[in-house]
């Protein structure tokens, strides 16, 4: 019994062994997809050389668009495939010739992605893209990242009888990736989270509607600002002629809710076709990837906030600061004639100082903007009390009473007073300003007033 045991199990080992040899030696065959592509092409698709380009994930939208440019003549097409998982793990040529699977035309896997603060575009995530360029035939396997098989990026495959062909269509797909891009014109962060659905690496956010009087600032301070930023860029063309460069550095300093923000929102606001990149805190990580956009998008503005958190940053070893260093490798690795500009806001000015007179000519342009004096304090209560019906004195009276404090305490004052006159059922009036002001100007509101920005000096 024992020996019949061990027969059998020998005899199912060499049969398992066959099996298994048999499979090994089993040769690739065409697949469906394969044939199509043969037929498409004109050429045995073993004989043909890949040409293969990666993508980054927020770059794929824009890879559709300069593909579906390609893809629109006689001749040309689009299809998925099937196959499930295993798809995703192949080669574009294995899709091709597989010993085992037969992969076929199905319909394409799209993908939504965003093209702006409130649109989107449905993307192919796996297709196979018949293309005929320069009057060939070519075949182009366009697939999203996934990282669940390994493919940390985007591609695109491309399968032609001549490798040159196949990277000349790669660059034509780069030239009309940047032509319509999808960012251009755009205002976008980065959050760094480049796998996830929406976002892509690279997030819309809408342009902000900051006119020049909703900003409050000292007398010429703020057409300083946009003559640099702005009318720079409106004068490209002949600085450029002139030999002057295009690319400037502004640094926006002053205590906490002077209105450095605002006046960035403000610039925002008034380059309406300017591509721009807002980092701020732990985004300014991606200051490399948002210079290389800047440069590729260019007329662009990089805007990087409170960009002495990264001064605080320090290396593995208390070394250096490899961000802030970073940061100041990327104002000075573009061209002087890139139409970029760079916009750095903080409160803590003393700690940047050091590494930009370090490595002068980074920033051209430094302006301060401090608390507001009695002037700008009269003319920032004007702003936000305007269309409450309160008198102007008593306005000028609140602005007169608080000394040291920013816009956003004026902007708290006045909600507070509507709050106050609500609560009781009537319009507000002069008494609830009054009073507000009394409450936020009390001692035990010191914490309140910290927090709303109120650098100290006088009452507060
Ligand atoms: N100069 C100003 N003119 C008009 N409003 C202002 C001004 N400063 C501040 N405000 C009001 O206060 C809010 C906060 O200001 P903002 O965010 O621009 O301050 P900040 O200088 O960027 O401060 P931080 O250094 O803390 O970032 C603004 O959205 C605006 O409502
Ligand atoms: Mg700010």
């Amino acid at each position: 019994m024992a020996d019949r045991a061990q027969d059998f199990v020998d005899t199912f080992r060499l049969f398992l062994e066959e099996v298994v040899q048999q499979q090994r030696m089993r040769p690739a065959v065409l697949t469906p997809i394969g044939v199509t592509v043969e037929e498409h092409v004109g050429a045995p698709v073993r004989d043909l050389p890949l040409v293969s380009e990666a993508i980054p994930p927020h770059r794929l939208v824009d890879a559709d668009i300069a593909l579906d440019h390609l893809t629109d003549s006689p001749g040309s097409g689009l299809f998925g495939c099937s196959g499930g998982q295993q798809r995703y793990v192949e080669d574009f040529p294995q899709l091709l010739q597989h010993p085992h699977v037969a992969f076929a035309p199905a319909p394409v896997d799209y993908v939504t992605v965003d093209t702006g603060p409130d649109s989107q575009r449905r993307v192919v995530a796996f297709g196979i893209r018949l293309v005929v360029f320069e009057g060939k035939p070519v075949a182009v396997l366009q697939r999203a990242a996934a990282p669940q098989f390994g493919r940390a990026t985007a591609s695109l495959d491309v399968l032609s009888p001549d490798a040159d062909l196949s990277g000349r269509l790669l660059a034509e797909v780069r030239r009309l990736m940047l032509t319509h891009s999808v960012l251009r014109g755009k205002v976008l962060t980065f959050t760094g989270d480049e796998y996830a659905h929406q976002a892509a690496g690279a997030t819309f956010v809408p342009r902000p509607a900051v006119s020049a009087e909703d900003v409050v600032l000292g007398p010429g301070v703020l057409e300083q600002i946009t003559g640099h930023v702005v009318d720079i860029g409106n004068q490209r063309v002949q600085l450029a002629d002139a030999g002057q460069h295009l690319k400037r550095g502004v640094l926006l300093y002053g205590p906490p809710g002077t209105g450095k923000t605002l006046t960035v929102r403000h610039l925002l606001a008034s380059t309406p076709d300017v591509t721009a990149v807002l980092l701020t805190g732990t985004s300014i990580r991606f200051i490399t990837e948002a210079a290389e956009l800047a440069r590729a998008m260019q007329p662009a503005i990089v805007v990087l906030e409170d960009v002495d958190l990264v001064a605080h940053e320090r290396g593995m070893h208390g070394g250096p600061q490899p961000l802030l260093f970073a940061v100041l490798d990327a104002l000075d690795g573009l061209d002087g004639d890139a139409d970029v500009a760079f916009i750095l806001t903080t409160n803590r000015a003393d700690l940047l100082e050091p590494a930009l007179t370090a490595r002068p000519g980074r920033v051209d342009l430094a302006v301060e903007i401090p608390l507001p004096d009695a002037d700008a304090r009269r003319r920032m209560f004007a702003l936000y009390a305007s269309g409450l019906g309160l008198s102007e004195a008593a306005v000028q009276e609140a602005a007169d009473r608080s000394e040291g404090v920013t816009g956003s305490f004026a902007k708290e004052l006045m909600r507070r007073a509507v709050l106050r006159a609500a609560r009781n059922d009537r319009a507000v009036s002069d008494a609830d300003l009054a009073a507000a002001l009394d409450d936020l100007l009390s001692s035990g509101a010191t914490l309140t007033r910290t927090l709303l920005g109120v650098g100290g000096g006088g009452q507060a």
